[in-house]
């Protein structure tokens, strides 16, 4: 057996970590598709997608298709043992289809068409496109469905990318008809909408249109309404696509590149249709921290299907073509990243693209082949990457504990990136990066829930942020610290109810009962100024006026300076058998001694005690347990194994026994199979 077959991945049925990207042979001669595929054989790669890019090549007119070169890529790639991720094609709609419908073409809200001549150029919502799609999908999914390479398919492409929303006439059409199934009545819309309020009161569903460009603020729960149609709409089409696959080729999973934490889409509700979870990730190597940011995001797609290993479908194995300025990923970068992205979950990492393209928007872009050819670094490292992974077959289908979640609510986001707040500063990400940075330089591996989750087998639950909260969603949490947890909640929560009306009481609202708190006023901090803490903390953008309410609320932190001082910052209550603190301020990186009291009390410990810049997390379950220690740093550093993995193990990626510590250079990594107590009995 290769070290390959000894796992067998559990997302396709192609063994091992799977690897490989994004093939565009369109872009190609097809002589150079033979040295394609003698170069992915080379590098170890054993899956590519294809087809992304290609309605225009397969279908050149309404009733006219062009398959030979496309069986005949298949039958190559097959021949040389590569299996095929292939796309429905349908995230670029050709020329002809658009000037035969031009109200496919999507509408912005100042009413501006979108032209042909990029991507994405379309409207969720026009049936022209919708059947020209499906057409598509279902010529693709009988023609290929039996063919031997196929081993996923790939639904459209990152939905939302580009174009979140369309506003023609169509689409206005839509939203109506979606609201209907929302609310029935006319009156139940006024009452969500608040239309009492500046004389919007609607008589029917036809007076009511999209929140387009109007003179001030818009009425926010139509523009909430408007987010969860959006997200919906999108997903219509991708479950029209994807019941077309099931009906003509059960048999193969079927998945939609996601875009790591990404606003437009309810992600939550978008995994319900997916067979497994795949992301497109593109940390900036610009950024020192973008390492952090990718655990979040990584951690996100395990845990959008409760744990299941997800494929890093898209990532760039240099630098990319879209930022302004798009700085290359140094020599190490690449496989420590994507071996990070394995450390959380994943059973297989994939890049854009296979070979860099000569023309187009993206010819600057990286590839796994890039323009200097075998010669260049890039390629050595794509061989040389792919030799390793082939030796982590084993970790596929292992699965990443956590004792800590995040409770996460596209809802809750929507509704907190309003206009008209106390504060426009409060923006969702800006919240959690930093407690979700606090919890990884602890070393703690963190699930993300959404609100409606069960939370009893959590040690810890952090809300940085839950602007948003329905009573139901409340009472899970409150029903969790009830029963012993432990819960952090940040600034701003509890405010509104599903229809983006106050609690009435104000804040934090159902919650008030859980912290112990009450918030008499929002007290949000100007550009450029701090506000102290008794502790030494400072807050930034955000403070409240709050009170405790009833004797049982203790005051863990003051404020120190302006307007609030004396007044309580940072409280923690008693609740049922469980603890829950209130956290009235945006304390930044601040928030890490209150998260370490909550975790402390909830008996959270670190995988393993690293060095600062080194992260460990663990993959476990059959056949063994696995120890993934990588150092982002640019310095050497020493991590002793202590605790669970005192007894030491087997580096996977060198073959060689580690014990007692393991020392690692700068973007050095370490896949330990730890060893159980009988030697060898978990070795090969
Ligand atoms: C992704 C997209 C790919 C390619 C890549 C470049 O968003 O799915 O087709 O454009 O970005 O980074």
């Amino acid at each position: 057996m290769t070290p390959a077959e000894q796992g067998t991945s559990r997302l396709t049925r192609v063994p091992g970590v799977l690897y490989g990207g994004d093939y565009n042979p369109e872009q190609w001669p097809e002589d150079v598709w033979a040295e394609d595929a003698k170069l992915m054989r080379e590098a170890g790669v054993t899956m590519v997608t294809v087809g992304v890019f290609s309605w225009a090549r397969l279908q050149p007119g309404p009733d006219t298709w062009d398959f030979p070169w496309f069986d005949r890529l298949l039958d190559l790639l097959h021949a040389h043992g590569v299996a095929v991720d292939l796309a429905t094609a349908t995230a670029s709609p050709p020329a002809w289809l658009v000037r035969a419908h031009p109200e496919i073409l999507p509408v912005t809200a100042d009413g501006v068409r979108l032209e042909f001549g990029s991507r994405q150029h379309y409207c969720p919502s026009s049936p022209a496109y919708r059947a020209a799609a499906l057409r598509l999908t279902r010529t693709l999914a009988a023609r290929y469905a039996d063919h031997p390479a196929l081993a996923l398919w790939h639904i459209h492409n990152e939905y939302g990318d580009h174009v979140t929303e369309c506003f023609c006439p169509r689409s206005a059409d839509h939203f109506r008809i979606w609201l209907t199934h929302r609310y029935e009545t006319i009156d139940a819309l006024n009452h969500a909408w608040g239309t009492a309020f500046w004389s919007q009161r609607y008589g029917t569903y036809d007076e009511i249109e999209p929140p387009r460009t109007v003179p001030g603020p818009v009425n926010p729960t139509q523009l909430l309404d408007w987010r969860r149609f959006c997200s919906d709409v999108l997903l219509e089409c991708h479950r029209a696509e994807r019941e077309v696959l099931k009906e003509l080729s059960p048999d193969i999973p079927a998945t939609t590149n996601f875009m790591s934490m990404f606003k437009a889409l309810d992600y939550w509700k978008w995994a319900e249709h997916e067979d497994l979870v795949s992301d497109d990730a593109y940390p900036d190597p610009a950024d020192p921290r973008a390492h952090v940011n990718a655990a979040l995001n990584y951690d996100l797609m395990r845990s959008l299907k409760g744990g299941r290993p997800w494929l890093l479908l898209e990532q760039a194995p240099s630098a990319v073509s879209w930022r302004p300025v798009n700085v290359p990923k140094k020599p190490g970068v690449q496989r420590l990243w994507s071996l990070q992205a394995l450390a959380r979950g994943a059973d297989g990492i994939m890049y854009f693209q296979w070979r860099a393209s000569r023309a187009g928007a993206e010819k600057y872009h990286s590839a796994l082949l890039p323009h200097r050819g075998t010669a260049s670094r890039g390629w050595q490292e794509t061989v040389r990457f792919g030799a390793e992974l082939a030796r982590l077959g084993e970790v596929t289908g292992t699965t990443t504990p956590a004792d800590v979640a995040i409770v996460l609510d596209w809802d809750s986001w929507w509704a907190l990136e309003s206009d008209d707040h106390p504060s426009a500063r409060m923006r969702w990400r800006d919240l959690l990066h930093p407690w979700y940075a606090a919890l990884h330089a602890r070393g703690v591996t963190t699930d993300f829930v959404p609100p409606h989750a069960d939370l009893t087998g959590y040690r810890a639950v952090l809300a940085p942020n839950l602007h948003l909260l329905r009573p139901e969603h409340a009472a899970r949490i409150t029903a969790y610290v009830q029963g012993g947890g432990h819960l952090v909640c940040g600034p701003f929560s509890g405010v509104v109810d599903g229809h983006d009306h106050i609690h009435d009481g104000g804040a934090p609202g159902p919650l008030r009962d859980v912290l112990g708190v009450g918030v008499d006023e929002f007290w949000p901090v100007p550009d450029g100024q701090a506000v102290r803490l008794t502790s030494g903390a400072e807050a930034t953008l955000w403070t409240e006026w709050t009170e405790t309410e009833g004797p049982e609320t203790e005051i863990v932190d003051t404020y120190a300076s302006g307007e609030l001082t004396g007044r309580p910052a940072v409280t923690r209550h008693p609740h049922g058998t469980g603890t829950a603190w209130y956290v009235s301020a945006h304390l930044g990186d601040g928030i890490g001694p209150v998260l370490d009291d909550a975790l402390r009390a909830a008996g959270v410990r670190p995988v393993l005690d690293v060095p600062e810049g080194v992260e460990a997390t663990v993959r476990t379950g059959e056949p063994g347990t696995y120890l993934f220690v990588l150092n982002h740093s640019d310095h050497d550093t020493r991590t002793p194994l202590t605790g669970a993995f005192a007894a030491g193990g087997t580096d996977l990626l060198t073959g060689a026994a580690v014990h007692g510590h393991l020392a690692l250079g700068p973007l050095g990594a370490a896949v330990l199979r730890i060893a159980t107590d009988s030697p060898g009995e978990n070795q090969k």
